[in-house]
């Protein structure tokens, strides 16, 4: 075998003097990279760091500015060329990425009076949380959840979508997507069919009024990987704040707050993000916190400041805002607040990855 010959030439099969094992390494990693092949020996605390390494880092977006700059792109294309107006909310260390945080989109869409967004379906699921306007609708596989401010929809894995706008103001809202994990496993499909909105097959609030009162129909869908309701509306939750808030039930970090679950099962709404609402009282200096999901939050009343690491993030009402993982935070109010927030932790805790630190160290 002349190879083998050439190769026991070169190393005379075990390790060179000293003074010339540098050497003799390099020569080693420039043949087995000709094999496409690297010592892990190199690189092994980068691939397996002692904690986790994010390159998103903390970020505001204030909603004055953005609904101004949304509100522009509706005279520069409509929602149906556009297939979905939507400004990408770009974590401002991965420009170009399409991402808030390494698994997250964030985005802001805005449907104009009048307006179609035509019907699609993929294997990315969506959150929508409502941030202006009132009566436009998503159709999620033929249920309409007409939204109001402070709503949130689902769109689960493959489950058809459209929207529209009966009513006489823009909407807009927030996007969070799963896309960035998705292709993370390239795994991402998408279908565009020809007919632009659903028929509708089911009452509007038929799925609230199935799975969300305490009661289900016979056969009803118990082995679905994601919530059978479509829209949890503000009205329905904000109330429940109030009284965990009377109740004196307060986390020190997290507020008075309730996560948004598959009522079915008590599990995530979606498999791969999970979304909550907390309401902090006036005066509230939260306890430093920190987990391996990525936060995504919104203002929906109030206002105050968010500290992560040595970074101090000043917002308000609509305002949206990024904490990456495993930066320790801190929340403060001086007046009575409710964040919204969206993370990957359902698909960290089902990968049994997700780790969190109550207190500082
Ligand atoms: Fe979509």
């Amino acid at each position: 075998m002349p190879g083998a010959a050439k190769r026991q030439d070169k190393t005379n099969g075990k390790p060179g003097p000293k003074h010339n094992i540098e050497a003799a390494r390099e020569e080693f990693y420039e043949r087995i990279s000709k094999r496409d092949m690297a010592p892990l020996w190199k690189v092994m605390k980068n691939v397996v760091t002692k904690e986790p390494v994010t390159r998103a880092v903390p970020h505001v977006w204030h909603y004055e500015d953005v609904k101004a700059l949304v509100m522009e792109s509706g005279g520069l294309i409509s929602a149906e060329e556009a297939l979905r107006r939507v400004l990408i909310l770009e974590n401002p260390a991965m420009r170009g990425e399409s991402k808030a945080t390494n698994t997250l989109f964030a985005g802001i869409q805005m449907i104009l009076p009048g307006e179609i967004a035509p019907a699609h379906r993929h294997v990315s699921s969506a959150i929508r949380f409502v941030l202006d306007g009132e009566g436009a609708y998503t159709s999620v596989e033929g249920e309409k959840a007409f939204m109001s401010p402070g709503d949130f929809v689902i769109t689960a894995n493959w489950a058809p979508h459209d929207h529209g706008n009966p009513s006489k103001k823009p909407m807009l809202w927030l996007d969070v997507l799963d896309f960035p994990a998705v292709n993370f496993f390239e795994a991402s499909f998408a279908d565009y069919p020809d007919n632009e909105m659903q028929n509708t097959t089911r009452g509007d609030g038929d799925s609230a009024a199935f799975y969300a009162m305490g009661v289900l129909p016979d056969g009803a869908p118990i082995h679905l990987k994601r919530s059978p309701v479509i829209n949890y509306t503000y009205a329905r939750t904000r109330p429940i704040l109030d009284r965990l808030k009377k109740a004196g039930e307060i986390d020190k970090s997290h507020g008075a707050r309730v996560h948004y679950v598959n009522p079915v099962n008590g599990g995530p709404v979606l498999p791969t993000m999970g979304a909550s609402l907390a309401l902090f009282p006036k005066g509230f200096r939260g306890e430093p916190y920190r987990a391996t999901d990525g936060t995504i939050f919104v203002c929906t009343e109030g206002g105050g400041t968010t500290k992560v690491e040595d970074k101090v993030l000043e917002w308000g009402v609509n305002d949206v805002f990024v904490v990456p993982p495993w930066k320790r935070y801190a929340h403060s109010m001086d007046k009575e607040t409710v964040l919204f927030s969206i993370s990957d932790r359902p698909a960290q805790e089902a990968l049994g990855i997700w780790r969190e630190e109550k207190r500082p160290s």
